[in-house]
């Protein structure tokens, strides 16, 4: 039995008719583009109106930590639908809210007292600059209003998470729109100074002395520990973070861990900050957060910051959203959490992580491969093409979109970032669903050059 009603023509007949995509040139999708159109996913798989099976090795933007329709969170958001859907949590809370913070907090550590729910990423990012912010005003040092983030750094959507984000090809349109904020150079991105040292020791160096000058004025610092996804999939290593970190405790600056992409196992670990052995004051997650399932985020704030929100009333965290703390998205948020205890899914990764290792080691020869990446579960590489310039991460390069159609016709969904190739599969993934990945992208690769 089937419920569509519409085919598979006359759904992209519409979409080009209705539907602005996200991060999509309109005029060449109208014109060109033969959309997926996926009728149903399950596991690692989405499944087109056509037919054709391809492995999500996108995690639908990074979102399907295990897998589509994992058989656990449908049940979990049945369960909660039958008893209700939706309530606001501003003097009135659920059972699922408070076992979703206890669990998380537990996973945190110690040093962290509270979880503020919204809905997204972006928001995540933006309650954590709030936090910010007024902390300082809170505490009575007002003078200290800056941000400051990594060049590169992608952190969301508001004009206030777009202010702390450095990638120039996404908001440089906003122009005046968007605050000052200080950048530090990426410890991921080299931008040459002929010298032998690691590159990230050059950057902690500089960022270490554009602190030290100015660290009366800068609230915090915001980053994305151990991988800057949106720039290009750049890595660094933990090193680049502890130091960060001691040095913003001996500035009295505060630290904002962005785990929006990174979180939730993606780098081998629960948090990629946890490789770096630091504790951040603020730390943003989302995506995986909810186990792909429905848009919900948190932020959790250290009892540093929360304390000095416990005065009169103008020292109130005025911040909120209409769906904070829905109790559907935390239903399935505190069954994703059980399924990492339960299912063991930090420790069921170091297998997958080689065989990901041993799929890229077959890559490398490649000609047009360059600096083959990866950090955990996320690995990635730069294509130098007929067409790119160089081996820098180019948004707006083809080359990545040239691999990916290939790829397409073998079974996978790699939606790259110009021309860099990435795979952030689900980290439910087999070791011979990866090997089957991997085939398709040493195909799709003999097949562009
Ligand atoms: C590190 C990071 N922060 C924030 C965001 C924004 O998240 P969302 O798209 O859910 O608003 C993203 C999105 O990719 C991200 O990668």
């Amino acid at each position: 039995m089937t419920n569509n009603t519409l085919t598979r023509n006359e759904i992209v007949a519409l979409d080009k008719q209705l539907i602005w995509h996200p991060y999509t040139p309109m005029r060449p999708y109208i014109d060109d583009i033969d959309p997926v159109v996926v009728d149903r996913a399950e596991g690692i798989y989405f499944y087109d109106r056509d037919g054709t099976r391809l492995i999500d090795a996108n995690s639908s933007w990074w979102v399907n930590v295990l897998g589509h329709n994992h058989p656990r969170l449908m049940a979990a958001l049945v369960r909660q639908t039958e008893k209700l859907a939706h309530c606001c949590l501003a003097n009135i809370t659920h059972e699922p809210a408070v076992r979703v913070a206890q669990k998380l907090l537990e996973r945190c550590g110690s040093d962290y007292a509270r979880v503020f729910y919204s809905d997204n990423g972006t928001t995540a990012v933006e309650c954590g600059l709030r936090m910010a912010y007024q902390y300082w005003q809170n505490v009575g040092q007002p003078k200290k209003k800056r941000f400051v983030s990594l060049s590169h750094a992608f952190h969301g959507e508001t004009i206030g998470s777009a202010s702390v984000s450095g990638t120039k090809v996404f908001h440089q349109t906003l122009g005046p729109l968007l605050f000052d904020c200080i950048q530090l150079p990426s410890p991921g991105k080299k931008d040459g100074t002929g010298s032998d040292r690691p590159w990230y020791e050059q950057a902690f160096a500089r960022a270490r002395d554009l602190l030290q000058e100015q660290s009366q004025e800068i609230a915090a610092i915001i980053l994305e520990p151990l991988v800057q996804g949106a720039a290009g999939m750049l890595m660094y290593p933990p090193e680049y973070l502890s130091q960060l970190h001691q040095l913003c405790q001996e500035l009295d600056i505060l630290l904002i861990a962005d785990e929006v992409f990174v979180g939730y196992g993606r780098t081998g670990t629960f948090f990629a900050h946890q490789q770096a052995n630091i504790e951040p004051d603020i730390i943003c997650m989302a995506k995986g957060f909810s186990g792909g399932v429905l848009p919900m985020a948190a932020t959790v704030a250290n009892k540093r910051v929360f304390e000095a929100f416990l005065g009169p009333a103008e020292q109130t965290l005025w911040y909120g959203h209409s769906f904070t703390g829905n109790p559907l998205g935390a239903a399935v948020a505190l069954e994703t959490l059980t399924i990492f205890e339960e299912e063991k899914i930090i420790e069921s990764l170091p297998p997958k992580c080689n065989a990901i290792q041993r799929g890229l080691d077959r890559l490398t020869d490649h000609p047009w491969v360059h600096d083959v990446r990866r950090t955990g579960m996320i690995a990635a590489f730069t294509l130098v093409s007929d067409t790119s310039k160089d081996a820098t991460a180019n948004y707006l390069d083809d080359a990545g979109w040239r691999f990916s159609a290939e790829a397409r016709k073998r079974g996978a969904w790699l939606r790259p970032l110009g021309n860099v190739v990435y795979f952030v599969v689900p980290l439910t993934i087999t070791e011979a669903q990866i090997d089957e990945l991997f085939d398709i992208a040493h195909q799709s690769l003999q097949a562009i050059r």
